[in-house]
C-alpha cells in the first residue's frame, strides 16, 4: 500500500483525503522499480465472523467488461458474494449491489463504463440504498478515480485488481460510510489461493496460472493495472485442474497476461509453461487451452510439449501486433518480423495442422503506409485463421501516449478496414475447408439465435451450429459440416463411430 500521492498540478483538486487506501498513478518509473520484491502466497482467506450473513435478503449483479481475466475475477467476486449470503440476479433493477468490473485497455472500453455509470444514476436516485461499485483495471488509474470522485458522486465504492479478496471489508465500509469508499492498492505481489469461485458454467473453466505483466509494451496499460508478473505454484494449479476434471469439466483455459513468462519468477525451481503443460496433459480432462502468449517467451520446450497433442488443443493465439520490425521496436515487443516468422515456422513444423490467430494494432504513432503493408503481408504469410484488430488508442501514463503522431484518424480507420477485409477473406477461406468434413465439437448449449440448434466449438475454437439432441450438451460429439460462413460453421451431428477428419 502506498501513502498519499497528491498531484503536482496546482489546478487539480487533491482528492486523496477521501481515500481509505491511496493509489499512485500508473508511472513507468515507479512500475519499473518492481524488481524482485517478495511474492507472498496466502491460503487463509475466510469470511470474518462479523460479516457472515451480510448479504441475507440482498442481491448482487456484476457486469464484466474486457478480457477472460476479468471474467474470471468476476467468478471470484461472485463466490465471495455467495459466501456472504447474497443471491445473484441478472437484473440491475433487482440488485442491492451493482459492480462494474472494468477494462482499461482502450479508450472506448472506458467510455462504455462511463456511459453505464451515467445510466445507473437514475436507478441510484430511485433506490438510495443501492450500492454501486467500480472495480477492475480502470480503478487502478488515478485519472479514472479522480474523474469518478469529481463527476460520478453516485458511486459508492472503487477498488482495484489487487484487493478483490477485500470485498467483504469494502462492502461493510460502504454500508457504514457516507463517503465514497476508495481502496486501490498500487503494490501487488501477493497470490491468494483459496478464494471462493462461482464458475459461470459446468463445461468450461478458467484457471489462472499467473498474474500481471512485466513486458511493458509501450502502448499497454496492463503492466500498470495488473502489476508485476507472479506465478501460481504448479502444485496449486495442478490440484485445481484435477479438481475440475473430477467435477466433470470438459475444457480448461490457462490464463495469464503473458502465459509464456509462467515460472520466470520462481527462485527455487526451474519450471516453465512447457513443464506445466506437460503435466496437465496427463490429467483426464479432454481439452486444454492457454491464453495469451507472447512470442518472445514462446520456447522450444513448449512447442515440443504442444506437439504431443492429446488434450492440448491445436490452436495457438499468438499476438503479433505489427508486421513491421521498426514498429515492433517502437512497441518494445522485443522481436523482429523475421523472428516472429521463424517461431511460426517452428510451430507449424511441429504441429502441422495448427490454427494460428493473432492480435494486431493499426495506426501506431507515425506508422507509414509501407509499415502497414508489412502487417498485411505478414498476415498472408502466416495464414492466420482470424484476428482481433484494433486502432491504437493512447493510454495515459504509457510511453506511447507521449509520442507525437502524424497519422490522421481517417487513415487509421481506412487501414483497419483494409486489414479487416483481409482478415475476413482468410477467415472465410479457412472455414470453407471444413465443408464436408467431420469435426469434434464440445457442445456448449443451445445456439444464441435459435434454441432448436445446438452450438459448440471445435478443437481449433471454431463455432459450430448444428442439429442434435439436447442430451449432447456438455459432451464432445462429431458433427458433419455442410455449410461454412465467415465466422461459424453449420452442420449435423453424426454417429459416434464415424471417424473425425479434423482439418
Ligand atoms: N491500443 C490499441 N490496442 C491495444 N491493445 C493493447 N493495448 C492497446 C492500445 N493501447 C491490444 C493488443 C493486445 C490486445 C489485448 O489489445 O493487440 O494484444
Ligand atoms: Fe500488454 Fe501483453 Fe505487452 Fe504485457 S505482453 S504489456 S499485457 S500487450
Amino acid at each position: 500500500m502506498n501513502t498519499a500521492n497528491s498531484s503536482d498540478k496546482k489546478s487539480e483538486k487533491d482528492y486523496s483525503k477521501y481515500f481509505t487506501q491511496v493509489i499512485t498513478p500508473p508511472s513507468l518509473k515507479e512500475a519499473k522499480k518492481r524488481g524482485k520484491s517478495e511474492i507472498q502466497y496466502h491460503d487463509d482467506f475466510g469470511i470474518p465472523e462479523e460479516f457472515r450473513g451480510m448479504g441475507e435478503g440482498r442481491k448482487f449483479y456484476i457486469r464484466t467488461y474486457g478480457c477472460q481475466m476479468n471474467e474470471h475475477d468476476t467468478e471470484v467476486m461472485a463466490g465471495i458474494f455467495l459466501a456472504l449470503g447474497y443471491e445473484p440476479t441478472d437484473n440491475t433493477e433487482d440488485a442491492n449491489v451493482i459492480l462494474l468490473n472494468t477494462c482499461a485497455i482502450r479508450e472506448n472500453a472506458e467510455n462504455k463504463v462511463f456511459g453505464e455509470l451515467g445510466h445507473l444514476k437514475s436507478l441510484k436516485m430511485e433506490k438510495p440504498d443501492l450500492l454501486l461499485g467500480v472495480c477492475g483495471c480502470m480503478s487502478q488509474e488515478e485519472s479514472v478515480v479522480n474523474k469518478i470522485l469529481k463527476t460520478y458522486h453516485h458511486v459508492d465504492m472503487i477498488f482495484g485488481t489487487h484487493n478483490i479478496h477485500r470485498l467483504p471489508h469494502i462492502l461493510n465500509e460502504a454500508y457504514m460510510s457516507k463517503e465514497m469508499v476508495v481502496e486501490v492498492w498500487s503494490k501487488e505481489g501477493d497470490v491468494i489461493e483459496n478464494l471462493p469461485k462461482e464458475r459461470k458454467g459446468q463445461i468450461k473453466a478458467w484457471v489462472n496460472i499467473m498474474y500481471g505483466c512485466d513486458k511493458f509494451c509501450t502502448y499497454c496499460i496492463v503492466p500498470y493495472t495488473r502489476g508485476k508478473e507472479r506465478s501460481r505454484r504448479p502444485e496449486e494449479i495442478i490440484q485445481e485442474v484435477r479438481h475440475l476434471a473430477a467435477q466433470g469439466y470438459k475444457e480448461i483455459t490457462l490464463l495469464g497476461q503473458n502465459v509464456n513468462a509462467y515460472g520466470k519468477d520462481f527462485e527455487d525451481i526451474q519450471y516453465g509453461l512447457g513443464d506445466l503443460m506437460d503435466e496437465i496433459r496427463k490429467i483426464d480432462i479432454p481439452r486444454v487451452r492457454f491464453t495469451t502468449s507472447h512470442p518472445r517467451d514462446f520456447d522450444d520446450h513448449l512447442i515440443e510439449v504442444l506437439a504431443k497433442g492429446g488434450n492440448l488443443m491445436d490452436h495457438i493465439h499468438l499476438p503479433v501486433q505489427s508486421g513491421s520490425t521498426d514498429i515492433l521496436k517502437i512497441m518494445a515487443r522485443k522481436y523482429t518480423r523475421e523472428q516472429y516468422l521463424e517461431l511460426v515456422r517452428k510451430i507449424k513444423a511441429a504441429i502441422p495442422n495448427v490454427s494460428l490467430t493473432t492480435d494486431i494494432i493499426v495506426g501506431y504513432p507515425n506508422e507509414t503506409e509501407e509499415q502497414f503493408e508489412e502487417t498485411l503481408s505478414l498476415y498472408r504469410e502466416v495464414g492466420y485463421e482470424t484476428a482481433y484488430t484494433f486502432i491504437y488508442s493512447p493510454r495515459e501514463g504509457t510511453p506511447a501516449a507521449k509520442m507525437e503522431d502524424n497519422v490522421p484518424m481517417e487513415v487509421k480507420k481506412e487501414r483497419l478496414q483494409r486489414l479487416n477485409n483481409l482478415v475476413n477473406e482468410l477467415s472465410a477461406e479457412a472455414m470453407k475447408k471444413y465443408e464436408g468434413q467431420i469435426v469434434e465439437v464440445l457442445v456448449d448449449g443451445e445456439s444464441k439465435n435459435n434454441p432448436d440448434v445446438l452450438a459448440g466449438y471445435t478443437t481449433k475454437n471454431k463455432l459450430v451450429n448444428f442439429k442434435g439432441p439436447k442430451s449432447a450438451i456438455g459432451n464432445i460429439v462429431k458433427v458433419k459440416i455442410n455449410e461454412a460462413k465467415t465466422w461459424s460453421l453449420n452442420g449435423e451431428m453424426v454417429e459416434e463411430n464415424e471417424p473425425a477428419e479434423v482439418k
